[in-house]
């Protein structure tokens, strides 16, 4: 099986922390679908995105298990990174030091053996639809702002680990456009799960899964009745961005 193959992946249950069967049949994720995994701190959100880059096989901590298309996945996947179709972030994914981002992507490019020529300008491109501070190929990976590291991360996980699922551990979302990444989860149709507390990234989501002791408490889908709410949220959060960015920059905010 190609990453170009894959569809769709679906969780089946394992246990509760207690020991306990899950309840929940199962839960499948398609790709062009952003899913949102919340639940307080200890409630098993790390565990249940780490079975899927694992595609546990009733052998992690949950007894989960995890299909491809409804099959077990192919052994290589686990065995072989360059075949694993998962890019993952988390708090501790970090660019190389010191090094420009061009440089930076090529290395990365070349470690995928990409063969595009203009992936790494695509990949800027990208990177740039995402945050407001416009990166350049000539800054420093080190140099570049939180917004700008994460909407580069982003835009490198779709483009050039160019994996179809892509998992982010609650990294921090300050400064990126959050509708867009969404958008461009389902224009690239990726599947993206974001274990994250954000109200926006979870009220975009067309699953919220709930986390509760170790297992899966529900799966949400939008209400017609959160759209209003969801509006004042967005123009809330782009309030909230360009205080950041004034604050950042050592501007006085006044209204
Ligand atoms: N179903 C489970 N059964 C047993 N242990 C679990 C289960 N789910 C999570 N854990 C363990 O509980 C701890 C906290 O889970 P974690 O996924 O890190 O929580 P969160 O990311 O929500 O803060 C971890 O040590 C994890 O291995
Ligand atoms: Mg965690």
């Amino acid at each position: 099986m190609k990453h170009a193959e894959i569809e769709e992946i679906t969780i089946l249950p394992g246990r509760k922390k207690d020991g306990e069967a899950e309840d929940f049949g199962s839960i499948v994720i398609t790709l062009g679908e952003t899913i949102s995994i919340v639940g307080p701190t200890g409630s098993g959100k790390s565990a249940f995105i780490n079975d899927i880059e694992m595609f546990a096989q009733h052998d992690t901590v949950t007894g989960r298990t995890i299909l491809v298309n409804g099959e077990h996945p192919p052994e290589e996947y686990v065995r072989d990174p360059s075949k694993k179709p998962i890019a993952s972030i988390t708090q501790n994914t970090q660019c190389l030091a010191d090094l420009l981002v061009k440089n930076f992507l090529e290395m990365h490019a070349r470690a995928r053996k990409m063969v595009d020529c203009e992936v790494i300008q695509k990949t800027i491109d990208l990177a740039n639809e995402f945050t407001g501070e416009k990166i350049l190929p000539g800054m420093k990976v080190t140099e570049l702002s939180g917004g700008q590291t994460r909407a580069l991360m982003i835009a490198d996980a779709t483009l050039i680990s160019n994996t179809p699922i892509i998992l982010l551990d609650e990294i921090e979302n300050a400064g990126i456009f959050k509708d867009r990444v969404i958008e461009c989860v389902k224009r690239f149709r990726k599947a993206v799960v974001f274990v994250t507390h954000d109200p926006l990234i979870a009220l975009l989501s067309d699953k919220r899964i709930v986390m509760k002791n170790g297992a899966v408490e529900k799966v949400l889908t939008p209400k017609e009745e959160e759209k209003p709410i969801l509006k004042r949220i967005m123009l809330m959060d782009k309030r909230m961005d360009v205080i950041r960015e004034k604050i950042r920059q050592g501007e006085s905010i006044c209204d």
